[in-house]
């Protein structure tokens, strides 16, 4: 796909098609006011006859409007005009997008007027109009023997109009809002697979192929012997049940490719991977347990972030670290109650096995410390409790660093991909007590995405670390079912203003 800005003479870009923003007033914005008169009032007319509502998601594809080099014209509703912004500007683009890729159309000049600039800058609008046009595209790799529906022919994006002094920044936002999107491809590529096919060997080897991809990259992937020599044992404890071998994944940007040397402290991401979550011996009810091929979707988050990070080769040391390993009930499998030791050294009364993630987490949390990293963000979709808190708008925000919170909460309201903060505060840790061990895994019903919070947070002692809970945002159920792509959106904003680009 090739992006460019345009600039003006809308009426005269030769292009398949433009694309136009209506409001439910039926009122042209400013920069289209150019077609209409280009066209002799063409526009006003149909307009006036009733036939485009302008409401946001509506769509008219118009043939052979005159004055025009394009040969066809999309209006696209952008909704009433008092509530015009950011959001509704979104909508109307993607609904466009949504209308585009039916059609054989391979060039478009996108020409929807734009909110305020306070409200979405000329860099946000190369990044959205490239991140829309991606996840708009996006097919599902599918293992339906029917035949494929053609690819839609769309090849080239015009997007503006952009004023001069914001062509570089709406360029630098095409550019970003492809990476962005590349990478919110390969986490919904991974995530939608079915486990059968994504297992840890699997998930490892798409790590090493990032690395085979990208010069900046370094990979090490350990082995069930090598996991034993860490003494992750609550990883272990976890994986023992399946007949799939554990990983553990480590992926290494380094600023001036692999080889060099940089031992500044980096950003570490981890990520959890389990490739499956039958929940173990505390089985889980089978309503939906399709759903838990998705319980990976950290570790995709974070596979896709680093290759975001090598693809924008940005100039900050940044490490992705994955548990990947499968929840079965086994005669093998450990059982409610069972002691787990922790790499940290911890002990773990594992008294419900469907709260692996933690267990996973807590051995690569401790694994991060030999990084010496600056920050720690972890992805998780660690609990049930996270949805019912904050459904499937937000995910929820929590860590010991108030500054790392805020600066992925603001991340994640610019890449439109948002998350929540939840009261991460010293009392929810009183829930974890236990008679047998250190703490216990789980801590009773009553603030459950916290407590989960709080059990990590007894392996972070020191770091500068946050959480992400993304059970409830990471992929959608019902007829939509399928993986969405997030965080990854809001990972890649806060690393690149990380990075200063
Ligand atoms: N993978 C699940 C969390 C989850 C639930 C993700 C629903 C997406 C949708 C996690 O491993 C889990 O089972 N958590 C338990 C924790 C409980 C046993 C304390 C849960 O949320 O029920
Ligand atoms: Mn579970
Ligand atoms: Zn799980």
């Amino acid at each position: 796909m090739q992006f460019e800005v345009w600039a003006k003479g809308l009426a005269t870009l030769s292009v398949d098609c433009i694309v136009l923003g209506v409001f439910e007033e039926g009122e042209l914005p400013e920069e289209t006011h150019g077609i209409d008169s280009a066209s002799n009032g063409y526009l006003k007319k149909l307009l006036a006859r009733g036939d485009f509502s302008g409401r946001t998601g509506e769509t008219l594809l118009l043939a052979e409007v005159p004055g025009i080099e394009a040969s066809r014209a999309l209006l696209t509703g952008l909704g009433a005009k008092k509530s015009f912004g950011r959001k509704s500007w979104r909508r109307s683009l993607g609904a466009a997008m949504t209308a585009i890729s039916k059609t054989r159309i391979a060039s478009i000049a996108v020409a929807i007027d734009r909110p305020p600039p306070k409200d979405l800058d000329d860099y946000y609008f190369g990044r959205a109009i490239a991140e829309i046009v991606g996840s708009t595209l996006y097919r599902v790799n599918d293992l339906k023997t029917t035949k494929k529906p053609k690819a839609a022919p769309l090849q080239k994006v015009l997007a503006g109009p952009v004023r001069k002094a914001g062509v570089e920044a709406a360029e630098r936002g095409l550019e970003h809002g492809q990476a962005v999107s590349s990478a919110v491809s390969l986490q919904r590529d991974l995530a939608n697979l079915p486990a059968n096919v994504c297992t840890p060997i699997y998930l490892a080897d798409q790590a090493r192929a990032l690395a085979k991809q990208y010069t900046s990259l370094r990979v090490q992937v350990l082995d069930e012997a090598a996991i034993k020599k860490e003494k992750m044992g609550c990883l272990l404890a976890v994986s023992q049940g399946s007949a799939q071998p554990p990983r553990f994944i480590v992926l290494e940007h380094r600023v001036g490719g692999r080889g060099a040397k940089d031992d500044s402290p980096p950003v570490v991401l981890i990520g959890k991977g389990v490739t499956f979550d039958t929940g173990g011996i505390s089985l889980k009810d089978p309503p939906g347990m399709d759903e838990m091929k998705f319980d990976m979707s950290g570790a995709a988050a974070v596979l896709a972030s680093m290759s975001l990070v090598a693809k924008l080769r940005l100039p900050m040391r940044v490490i992705g670290l994955v548990g990947a390993v499968e929840n079965m009930p086994s005669s093998r499998a450990v059982k409610p109650g069972d002691i787990a030791t922790s790499a940290a050294g911890l002990t773990v009364e594992i008294l419900n096995t469907d709260a692996e993630g933690r267990l996973v987490l807590c051995d690569a949390l401790h694994y991060s410390r030999r990084f010496n990293p600056a920050i720690v963000v972890d992805i998780a979709t660690l609990t049930g409790a996270c949805v019912v808190a904050l459904g499937h708008h937000h995910s929820g925000a929590m860590g010991n660093d108030e500054d790392l919170v805020h600066e992925l909460v603001e991340a994640g309201m610019r890449a439109d991909d948002r998350a929540w903060q939840l009261p991460l505060t010293d009392e929810y840790a009183d829930q974890l007590k236990s008679n047998f061990a250190d703490f216990a895994n789980v801590g009773g019903r009553e603030g459950g995405a916290i407590t989960a919070a709080a059990f990590l947070s007894k392996f972070t002692k020191g770091l500068k670390w946050a959480h992400l809970d993304v059970a409830g945002t990471a992929y959608q159920g019902g007829a939509q079912k399928g993986s969405t792509g997030r965080p990854t959106p809001l990972l890649a904003d806060f690393l690149i203003r990380r990075a200063g680009l």
